[in-house]
């Protein structure tokens, strides 16, 4: 008799509710879907939410722990409680007899994404929220640089990149998390590069992330490196759209149009070397350890950028890509007639390189920037040039930049370094940005890519190399 009850009633929920619903509330998975609660609220909250008259639902409230209880209860603007329901420290009490008429704004509820980066050198992990009006915070940001472990090398090992982002996946994630503030069950979203990059480090980032999402049954977003990259400057200085984006790191030297979350028009790449590839080359040349760019730039500052004289590669070319495996050359031949090099001679040539590197990006970027007003992109007084990319920590290359910007009407946006280097924060960024944008979870099947151009109408160039053709 009670059983034919029961089955009576969950039959009515059926017909009622659907099959998903229902599974969602009793934070079961259904049958037929098993990433059924990828949405930012349960289903079955919106059922609620209607009936409710845009009160928070009780099983969204049910759904958090009890520190968030506490401040969902000292805060009614934000959370708002049926006057129907009860609630006492996880329990409630349903007076769902006495009916009312209430009106109110719906809840602002921040969303939060846990992110995950470990597509070449760097593991990291980061909890960044989102408000409703756009505005960022990051909760939590953990790296943990492998410099060490290549540097013996000259470059990064791919082998020993994915055995150390192994070792290292599980205590970040967890670090981070606790970091935060926030737990697992707060987070909305799971972030995770899953290209372009080394494919080992991308397997460990991508599974890790995958396996957190599909154990909580949150929604997994599958993130481009690069618009991480891309979107950073929104989140630290709220820049708006459309901008353009200069990334010069290890692995890719770039000019984008970044048009919106998703629209990108890469506009000039590398066709040889990447710029910190070839800061990373000049380096070692002159003994001067790993990474480069960093030695370069010290060693500089004693230099007489003027003595020897080196190309500025494809300066006052229309198209706007870039060459610098040319300058490495002239670099090294140049090191060979003074060979044996004073510290003088070394200073002197990385002054003259990175002088050589400074004005070619001034050419490069100046023409962008005259094409992006030429289109009529700039709606705004002041569009953005956002740098990214290990390179952007350069303070030559800044200076000129900025100076560049500064006579072309353009603002300079440059992301802390912390933040221009790799990191999780942007990957959970550029998730959080991707679900604003409506753009849905791409779910557990997308699969880990070594090469993943931004922009996939960019055909590769004639004569790009490895990292070229990956840019
Ligand atoms: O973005 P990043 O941390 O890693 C990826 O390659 O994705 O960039 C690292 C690159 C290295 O090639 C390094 O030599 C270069 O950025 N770099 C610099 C400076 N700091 C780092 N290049 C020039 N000047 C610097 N101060
Ligand atoms: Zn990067």
């Amino acid at each position: 008799m009670y059983s034919e009850i029961k089955l009576t009633r969950q039959k009515l929920g059926f017909q009622l509710f659907g099959e998903k619903p229902l599974a969602a509330d009793g934070r079961k998975r259904p049958v037929g879907d098993p990433i059924a609660l990828g949405g930012k609220y349960h289903d079955f909250e919106h059922v609620f939410w209607q009936a409710m008259s845009h009160h928070q639902p009780v099983a969204c409230f049910m759904s958090l722990c009890e520190r968030q209880r506490a401040a969902a209860r000292s805060d009614p603007v934000r959370f708002r409680l049926h006057p129907a329901s009860t609630v006492v420290t996880g329990c409630f009490v349903n007076r769902i007899a006495r009916r009312r008429k209430y009106s109110s704004e719906p809840m602002n509820k921040k969303t939060v994404f846990l992110g995950i980066e470990s597509s070449c050198d760097e593991t990291a992990a980061a909890v960044v929220a989102r408000g409703a009006d756009g505005h960022g915070e990051i909760l939590a940001d953990v790296v943990l640089s492998q410099m060490e472990e290549h540097a013996a090398f000259g470059g990064v090992v791919p082998e020993i990149a994915a055995r150390a982002h192994v070792e290292a996946m599980d205590r970040l994630i967890a670090e981070a998390i606790h970091q935060s503030g926030v737990s697992l069950q707060d987070i909305d979203g799971i972030a995770a590069t899953i290209g372009p990059g080394l494919i080992g480090g991308l397997l460990v980032g991508a599974m890790s992330g995958k396996a957190i999402a599909y154990a909580s049954g949150k929604p997994f977003y599958g993130v481009n490196h690069l618009e991480g990259h891309a979107l950073t400057a929104r989140l630290t200085d709220g820049v708006s759209f459309p901008f353009l984006m200069l990334l010069v790191s290890g692995g890719h030297t770039q000019i984008v149009l970044v048009r919106g979350v998703g629209q990108y028009e890469r506009w000039g790449t590398t066709i040889d070397d990447a710029l910190g590839e070839a800061f990373d080359k000049t380096a070692k040349l002159m003994d001067l350890g790993y990474p480069g760019g960093p030695q370069v730039e010290k060693a500089a500052v004693t230099g007489n950028p003027k003595r020897i004289p080196l190309p500025r590669p494809m300066r006052g070319e229309a198209r706007l890509d870039f060459s610098f495996s040319g300058l490495k050359t002239a670099v090294r031949q140049a090191a060979q007639a003074l060979a044996p090099l004073e510290e003088q001679d070394v200073a002197d040539l990385c002054a003259a390189f990175q002088l050589a590197v400074a004005e070619t990006l001034r050419d490069r970027v100046g023409r962008s920037l005259a094409r992006f007003r030429a289109e009529g992109l700039a709606d705004e007084d002041r569009p953005a040039l956002v740098v990214a990319g290990g390179v952007a920590a350069n303070s030559a290359i800044r200076e000129v930049l900025t100076s560049l910007c500064e006579s072309q009407g353009f603002a300079f946006v440059a992301p802390p370094i912390r933040l221009c280097t790799d990191n999780a924060v942007m990957i959970a960024w550029a998730g959080l940005e991707r679900e604003a944008a409506g753009l849905s979870a791409n779910g557990l099947d997308m699969a880990v890519r070594s090469r993943w151009p931004l922009d996939a109408k960019a055909s590769a160039l004639i004569g790009s190399g490895k990292k070229g053709a990956k840019a």
